[in-house]
C-alpha cells in the first residue's frame, strides 16, 4: 500500500468517527452537529494543503489550488460528506478525501497547473433532512431555484433557511448559482455502489450515462382511535392506505418494461405510533428510477394514479407531492476519453459505465463537462456500514484522478 493510501485510509477512518450513530455506523445528516464536525475537519485538511477556501450560502465548500493562469476557468472535482442514517465511510467521502490526496500528490510532485484546481465539497447530497437529493449541486447548477428552495421542509416544518443559518451560513441563496461553462470540467471520484466492477474484476469505471431519479412525498391522514373500541367498518387507517401504496409501488416497478426501474418506499413514518391506537397519519418517501426517462415516467404516473385511487377508496386524506423528476445525464465524451486514456497510462483495467445511483455529478453535466470515476466496493454494498473499498482499490480511483486532473489543468 502507498503513503498515499495508507493516509487516505486513515483519514477516512478518522471521519467515520464523527458521527450520530455508534461507530461503525455512520450518519451524518446535512447541519446535524455531525455533518457541521465533518465539515471542519476536511476544511482544515484543506487548509493544511495550502489551498483557499470559500463557503457559499447553502454550505457548499469550494477548496481552490490556484493556477498559474487565473483567468482560466478551473477544473472541478470532489463529493459529499453527508451520509444517510446507517451508512457506511465510503459514499462521497472517497470522492472527497481522495480528491484532496489528487491535488496533494500533485503538490508533492512540483506539478504546477495552468488552470486552478478546485475541491468541491456539496452540500446534502442526500435526501435525508428535506427529502430530496444533491441540494447543493441543485442550487449551483439552477436547476432548483432560491424560492423552490426556500419552500422546502423538513418533516418537522423547519425550512432550509432556519437549518443553514445554523450551519453557520451567511448571503442569499440566489448568489449559490453558477454560470455556465464556470468550471472547464468537472470529474468526480466514487465508489461504484454496484457490483459490476468487482464481479468482472475491473479496477475502474468511467460513467457515460447517470440514471434518472425521481422522489414523490405522500402524507395521508386517516382517523385514529383506540384499537380495541373502534370497529373495523369505517376505520380510516393511514398506515394500511400506505402499506397498499407501497406494494402499488413495487407492482408498478416489476411490471415495468425496462429491467432498469427502480421503486423504493425508503420513508414510512406513522403517528401516533402505539400498538393501541390505530394510525392517524403517515409520512412516506418513494424514490423512483431508470435510465430511461419514458418508463421511469411511466411508472411515476402509475404510482401517483394508484395512490389517488387507494386514498379515495380508504378515505383517506391525501397530500402527494413532486420532490423531484430529473432527466437522466449524459457525460462528456471527450473527458470520458481522457479519464480512460488516465487508465490506460496507469495500466489499470477500465470500463465505460452507467451510473444508477446519482450524484452530484447529475447536476454539475448542467454546467460544465462532466464525468465520474467509479472504483469496485465489496460486492457492490452501499448505504449500509459494511460498506467496503480497499485502500489498493481507492489508491487506483486516485491515480486516475491525479492523472486526468493533470491532463486538464495544463502545464
Ligand atoms: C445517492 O446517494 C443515491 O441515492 O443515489
Ligand atoms: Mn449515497
Ligand atoms: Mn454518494
Amino acid at each position: 500500500m502507498s503513503a498515499m493510501a495508507k493516509r487516505l485510509q486513515q483519514q477516512i477512518d478518522e471521519l467515520a468517527l464523527i458521527t450520530e450513530a455508534e461507530p461503525p455506523v455512520v450518519t451524518r445528516v446535512l447541519f446535524s452537529e455531525a455533518d457541521l464536525r465533518g465539515r471542519a475537519f476536511v476544511t482544515q485538511l484543506c487548509r493544511e494543503a495550502g489551498l483557499e477556501l470559500r463557503k457559499d450560502a447553502v454550505g457548499n465548500i469550494f477548496a481552490r489550488w490556484t493556477g498559474s493562469d487565473p483567468t482560466l476557468p478551473p477544473i472541478a472535482t470532489g463529493s459529499h460528506i453527508d451520509a444517510i442514517p446507517n451508512a457506511g465511510k465510503f459514499d462521497g467521502v472517497v470522492g472527497v478525501l481522495g480528491g484532496l490526496e489528487a491535488i496533494r500528490t500533485l503538490q508533492a510532485a512540483g506539478f504546477k497547473p495552468r488552470r486552478s484546481i478546485e475541491l468541491i465539497v456539496f452540500t446534502s447530497e442526500e435526501p435525508t433532512r428535506f427529502g430530496i437529493g444533491c441540494l447543493g449541486s441543485r442550487l449551483l447548477s439552477g436547476v432548483l431555484s432560491p424560492d423552490q428552495a426556500a419552500r422546502l421542509r423538513d418533516p418537522e416544518g423547519r425550512d432550509l433557511e432556519s437549518w443553514r443559518k445554523q450551519g453557520g451560513c451567511t448571503g442569499q441563496l440566489d448568489s449559490v448559482r453558477l454560470p455556465v461553462d464556470c468550471y472547464a470540467a468537472f470529474v468526480e471520484l466514487h465508489i461504484e455502489q454496484g457490483p459490476i466492477l468487482e464481479a468482472e474484476k475491473v479496477d475502474i469505471g468511467i460513467v457515460e450515462r447517470i440514471a434518472a431519479p425521481s422522489t414523490l412525498r405522500v402524507r395521508l391522514t386517516g382517523s385514529g382511535g383506540h384499537a380495541g373500541a373502534t370497529l373495523m367498518p369505517g376505520r380510516r387507517d393511514a398506515l394500511l392506505a400506505g402499506a397498499e401504496i407501497a406494494l402499488a409501488v413495487e407492482h408498478a416497478v416489476t411490471s415495468s418494461s425496462s429491467p432498469d426501474t427502480v421503486g423504493t418506499t425508503g420513508v414510512f413514518r406513522i403517528e401516533p405510533g402505539a400498538v393501541n391506537s390505530v394510525p392517524c397519519r403517515a409520512w412516506l418517501e418513494i424514490d423512483l428510477r431508470d435510465t430511461r426517462v419514458e418508463t421511469r415516467d411511466d411508472c411515476l404516473h402509475q404510482i401517483e394514479a394508484a395512490t389517488r385511487e387507494i386514498c379515495t377508496r380508504r378515505n383517506i386524506e391525501l397530500a402527494m407531492e413532486r420532490l423531484n423528476v430529473d432527466p437522466p445525464a449524459v457525460c462528456d465524451t471527450q473527458l470520458v476519453e481522457i479519464a480512460l486514456g488516465a487508465a490506460r497510462k496507469l495500466k489499470h483495467s477500465a470500463k465505460r459505465m452507467i451510473s444508477r445511483a446519482y450524484h452530484d455529478s447529475l447536476f454539475m453535466a448542467q454546467v460544465c463537462p462532466t464525468t465520474m470515476i467509479f472504483i469496485p466496493c465489496f460486492r457492490g454494498y452501499s448505504h449500509r456500514p459494511d460498506e467496503f473499498s480497499s485502500p489498493e482499490q481507492m489508491q487506483k480511483g486516485v491515480e486516475v484522478l491525479t492523472e486526468t486532473l493533470k491532463d486538464l489543468a495544463g502545464h
